[in-house]
């Protein structure tokens, strides 16, 4: 069996005509543009390449974004005092500190000082909290286009055995709240790996559906998993590459050659998951904005 590709950059697609058509919309009937404040802190590369990809994207759909650029030395009270700053200023419905933070800064206390509900990146704890029982308000943007890749490709997880491979606040953690939720395309039984697990294949191989999000190249191999598997790769790598201009390239944690004559479908790296992070971050900010605009939704 060889895999469909699951393309993010396809579903990425769908969901961004969605997003502007209702900043359309916003403007036409309400005189609003979402505004999206995204604050980088140094120049770490990784970082300042996903700020560049956030910017155009919001451009795209018709959202109003701006870029605050300090540099790496800034001292945390005043990334503080800019969020406390951007949490008034009614032309920003979402803010998004890019993360992570230099090491004088301290990133819990950041992502607590944005207001949960311009939290679009949906890390405050009151927006994990209510995830968690069963009442989002903004999910997480990686976990969130995890589950709209596996819906809108036709691989409902209800009733599906997901196996989850790392334990981040970021995705590992979130994508197990997300799919455990009895709630139409969730409603999964979710088992989460982690570095503490002991006999790994163990549990990958019981997988209807895997998702790596371990931060580790090749992690999973294809004698790790079963037949028929659907896997989403979640991870980005950079490897080095001395035949590309950059130095590198970019994989992710799944052996995807390998994996993918065994799976019934798979997320390539790149051009899956991560257009997807982008577009639900989208999401949240019209969403933001149609909440600011008194529309419920
Ligand atoms: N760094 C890597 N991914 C993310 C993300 O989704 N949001 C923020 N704020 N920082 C990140």
């Amino acid at each position: 069996m060889t895999a469909k590709i699951i393309s993010g950059t396809v579903v990425a697609a769908e969901i961004r005509a969605e997003v502007a058509e209702k900043t359309k919309k916003l403007l036409a009937q309400k005189r609003i543009t979402p505004g999206l404040a995204v604050v980088l802190v140094g120049e770490d590369p990784a970082s300042v390449s996903y700020v560049t990809g956030k910017a155009k994207a919001c451009q795209e759909v018709g959202v109003h974004e701006e870029t605050i650029r300090l540099p790496a030395d800034t001292p945390e009270s005043q990334v503080l005092a800019l969020v406390e700053k951007l949490n008034r200023d009614s032309k920003f419905h979402g803010i998004l500190v890019q993360l992570p933070l230099p090491k004088q800064i301290n990133e819990s206390k950041v992502v607590n000082a944005i207001i949960p509900q311009k939290d679009v990146d949906g890390f405050h704890p009151v927006n994990v909290g209510k995830l968690l029982m069963g009442e989002p308000f903004f999910m997480p943007c990686t976990p969130h286009g995890v589950q709209q890749m596996l819906v809108r490709s036709g691989y409902d997880p209800s009733g599906k055995h997901v196996v989850v491979c790392g334990r981040s606040n970021i995705v590992g953690k979130p994508v197990a709240a997300i799919l455990m939720q009895k709630q139409p395309g969730a409603n999964a039984t979710v088992t989460i790996c982690h570095t503490g697990t002991k006999n790994l294949p163990h549990y990958t191989r019981q997988a209807d559906i895997l998702i790596a999000a371990m931060g580790r190249p090749n992690a999973i191999t294809a004698e790790m998993v079963k037949d028929g598997v659907v896997v989403i790769d979640v991870g980005v790598n950079r490897v080095e590459d001395k035949t590309k201009k950059s130095g590198f390239r970019l994989v992710g944690d799944v052996d995807f050659e390998a994996v993918k004559e065994k799976a019934a479908a798979i997320t390539p790296v790149p051009g899956g998951v991560g257009p997807m992070t982008i577009t639900m971050l989208l999401v949240n900010t019209v969403r933001a904005a149609e909440i600011a605009a008194g529309i419920t939704v």
